[in-house]
């Protein structure tokens, strides 16, 4: 059984994100915590049968109405159960009811996975940052409510 908790900790959020195997960047307490600095957060945590296996942190970045998605990811033993597609739901959900016109979310070539699931959840592709190496690129997604 699914359960997502909104009040999750960024301990809990380092802690899965070592278990990711594509996730290659260094993540610090003080990093989330100076992004989220004096502004508005959510770090969503899913239980599988009461096992932690997945999150979903999203802040206000631009302080332009939308909400900024940042990092998502399922623990490999958990993925293809939904889990991210729940995630990516609760985080609008709750973005909605705060006022947030819409949700950003930049990811890469080289996470197809989660390009698939936002391009299968009307997330529109608007934007494109190059980089040297092609599955570097960025790619930027909005849903606008
Ligand atoms: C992307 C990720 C979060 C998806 O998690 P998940 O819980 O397995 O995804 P879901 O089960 O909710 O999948 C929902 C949809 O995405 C698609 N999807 C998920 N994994 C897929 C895969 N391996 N191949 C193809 N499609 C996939 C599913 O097909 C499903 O769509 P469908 O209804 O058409 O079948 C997970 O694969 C992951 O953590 N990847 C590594 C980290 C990452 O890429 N994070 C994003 C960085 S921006």
């Amino acid at each position: 059984m699914l359960t997502i908790s909104p009040n999750g900790l960024i301990t809990e959020v380092l802690d899965l994100i070592l278990q990711i195997p594509e996730f290659e960047d260094i993540h610090q307490q003080k990093d989330f915590e100076k992004r989220f600095s004096g502004k508005k957060y959510l770090i969503l945590i899913a239980y599988w049968n009461g096992r932690r296996a997945g999150f979903n942190v999203g802040y206000d970045r631009f302080g332009d109405g939308s909400f900024y998605c940042w990092l998502q990811a399922v623990l490999p033993e958990y993925r293809r159960k939904y889990i991210a597609d729940r995630l990516t739901r609760e985080l609008e959900i709750w973005a909605k009811e705060k006022g947030f016109r819409k949700i950003i979310v930049k990811t890469r070539n080289k996470f197809p996975n989660m390009l698939h699931l936002l391009l299968k959840n009307n997330y529109s592709i608007f934007e494109i940052e190059k980089k040297d190496n092609i599955r570097e690129n960025r790619i930027v997604l909005e849903k606008v409510f």
